[in-house]
């Protein structure tokens, strides 16, 4: 057996974790088929928690069900891309030989513009509809995913939710399905982007059970012939802290540590620990810190002197900096969802291990 975990952005893991019954909505409204709640549904999280393995998920939902997917990521152009995928989807229906899921790659070269002349937001809406007309008539649907919706534009997104919520109007069998980061996408729904968007259904993700770890990591292993005790399967899940993008880091280590030794002990459960920490740091912390300013830095390194929570009147204190300009930084981080809201005046790292990591690199 190869190794099963898969700590890759996106990767579908080997079991998917205290995640049951999320989805349920959904599935029901792929039954219903238009205008349901379930049908518009926003997933929610930090960094590395999961929301794009269940935008996957939704999607292969979907896909059993007989619907049809558009996977798209909000980079630049992203409506004109979704837009472009209903009109190409839309004349290969009527050839007869529609793939089933189309993905933003796929569809590169297409509607790179940004913004669409109204002509053409008019001829794709006409596209729009009429392939969900005919998807009506086989009793099928469309699914429309949008990954990491933070980063969006806002009169693309605008552009997209007009379309939508013109075709649940028209009781045309159409699902929207989003995923980002939680303090940009409630900025993005407080901003009256696409006020109908504000009724989805919204899906916060959180850790994953500690306890679920444990037993999965002592089921896993056990498929693969080693043998993990219930200690060591329990300590290793301590370790990740039901960080799902760490559990696959720390599963990984730890079967490569099997596949050397065969036995596990708990020097092998500390190395694999130790690697998927720095493996960790380089990928999620570094590359979240490469986006913030000095003066971020500095609130975050001003931060990190508390074991827990920090108060943020402390934290402009230790900077010598004014409440509205420490404000300022906080809404900043919060947005960049390297930290979160812990009560009136208080702040959290949203990132695992971040706090460590800071100490460890001061200046
Ligand atoms: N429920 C789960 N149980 C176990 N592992 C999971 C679970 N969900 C996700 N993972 C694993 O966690 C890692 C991160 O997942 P994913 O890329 O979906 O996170 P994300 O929230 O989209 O992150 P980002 O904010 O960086 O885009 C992947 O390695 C994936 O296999
Ligand atoms: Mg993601």
């Amino acid at each position: 057996m190869i190794n099963p975990f898969r700590p890759t952005a996106g990767a579908q893991p080997p079991a998917l974790l205290s995640r049951s019954g999320l989805l349920e909505e959904f599935e029901y409204g792929l039954r219903i088929r238009s205008g349901a709640p379930g049908l518009l549904t926003i997933i929610t999280g930090a960094r590395g928690i999961g929301k794009t393995v269940m935008l996957g998920h939704a999607e292969d939902l979907a896909l059993e069900a007989g619907w049809y997917v558009i996977s798209e990521t909000a980079t630049p152009g992203f409506g004109a891309r979704s837009g472009a995928a209903m009109r190409r989807a839309e004349e290969e229906l009527g050839a007869g030989h529609l793939a089933r899921k189309v993905t933003g790659v796929t569809m590169a070269g297409f509607g790179v513009a940004t913004q669409l002349t109204p002509e053409e937001q008019v001829t794709w809406r006409q596209a729009g509809e009429k392939l969900l007309q005919r998807l009506d008539a086989n009793a099928t649907g469309l699914l429309i995913t949008v990954d990491e919706i933070h980063a969006a534009d806002r009169d693309e997104l605008a552009q997209l939710a007009a379309d939508v919520q013109h075709f649940i109007r028209a009781g045309l069998p159409i699902a929207l399905m989003f995923a980002g980061l939680p303090a940009a996408v409630s900025d993005l729904l407080n901003a009256g982007v696409a006020t109908f968007l504000r009724r989805a259904d919204r899906i916060d993700l959180h850790a994953v059970s500690i306890g679920e770890t444990a037993a999965s990591y002592g089921e896993l292993f056990a498929q693969g012939g080693f043998t993990l005790g219930a200690d060591l399967a329990a300590e290793a899940a301590q370790a990740t802290g039901g960080y799902p993008f760490l559990i696959q880091l720390v599963g990984y280590f730890l079967w490569r540590q099997a596949e050397a030794r065969e036995t596990l002990d708990a020097e092998a459960v500390a190395r694999a620990v130790a690697a998927a920490r720095r493996r960790n740091d380089r990928v999620v912390i570094e590359a979240a810190l490469a986006t913030v300013s000095a003066k971020d830095l500095a609130f975050l390194h001003a931060m990190a002197q508390d074991d827990g929570v920090a108060e943020v009147g402390d934290i402009g204190r230790r900077m010598e900096a004014r409440p509205n300009t420490v404000s300022n930084y906080r809404s900043r981080l919060i947005e960049a969802g390297l930290i979160e809201q812990a009560g009136y005046g208080r702040v959290d790292f949203a990132i695992s291990g971040l706090r460590e990591y800071l100490r460890a690199h001061t200046g």
